[in-house]
């Protein structure tokens, strides 16, 4: 049985001449939440468009399971990984629902889809289009769509973006609880909001136009100066 643990060696990412991610590496073990933080333009998402085989990396390699592996962004949910988009990305012509229900398989995928999007607190929504709704609603429907296909490494790129402090509790509360940590899923976190890093990150890299910096537990992280010089800026 597979367990979702996934490994990056040595990735290294060029556009012409930007270097986007320098030598990273990162080992992300099957049910923890691994937090990717760092400056604007610092390589988070990029990173994450090579674990989805959108961007492929010009150095080094990565395996899933052990395994070589070469994503491929049509294979991912087949192999149970899903991710977020940094904005909202959902497709104005269909509902709520029919947006949800894009790459679940089966018989179940309405009722699946459905009850992902009761589970993320938006299921009176299935029926709207997603365009007419604020923009709150439309980021629980996004982690709704990744979380239909219970996938077994999540990726969740600036989830918290443009919510406010009760609402960033309640993500907060959704990625430690049973329906992600509990449940054994794996997580990538990528996102700007410190408190819900450091309360919900079993460990953190650090980026800084694309060198990994620093890699540690929350604890570790806040209090190593690297990290305060490029991100956290000096305490007050
Ligand atoms: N497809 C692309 N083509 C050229 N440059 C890109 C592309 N994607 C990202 N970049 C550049 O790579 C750097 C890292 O971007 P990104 O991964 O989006 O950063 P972050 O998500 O940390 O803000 C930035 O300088 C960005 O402009
Ligand atoms: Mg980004």
């Amino acid at each position: 049985m597979a367990t979702g643990e996934l490994n990056l060696h040595h990735i290294g990412v060029r556009f012409g001449g930007l270097v986007a991610l320098d030598d990273v590496s990162l080992r992300v073990a099957p049910g923890k939440v691994v937090g990717v933080i760092g400056p604007n333009g610092a390589g988070k998402t990029t990173l994450f468009n090579v674990i989805s085989g959108f961007v492929t990396p010009s150095d080094g390699s990565l395996t899933l399971d052990g395994k070589p592996w070469r994503p491929r962004p049509h294979r991912l949910s087949g192999l149970g990984i899903a991710r977020t988009l940094q904005g909202v990305g959902q497709f104005g012509g269909m509902t709520v629902l029919e947006n949800v229900m894009v790459g679940v398989r089966g018989r179940r995928a309405e009722a699946e889809a459905f009850a992902a999007l009761d589970r993320c607190g938006v299921a009176q929504y299935a029926a709207v289009r997603p365009g007419t709704l604020p923009y709150a609603i439309r980021k629980r429907v996004e982690l709704a769509r990744a979380l239909a296909s219970k996938p077994r490494i999540l990726m969740l790129d600036e989830p918290a973006g443009g919510l406010d402090t009760d609402e960033i509790r309640w993500l907060g509360d959704l990625i430690r609880g049973e329906l992600i940590k509990d449940s054994g899923t794996t997580v990538l976190l990528v996102e700007h909001h410190m408190d819900l890093v450091m309360s919900v990150c079993d460990e953190i890299l650090v980026l800084d136009f694309g060198k990994p910096i620093a890699l540690g537990t929350p604890g570790e992280i806040s209090t190593n100066e690297r990290v305060t010089e490029a991100y956290l800026g000096a305490p007050a």
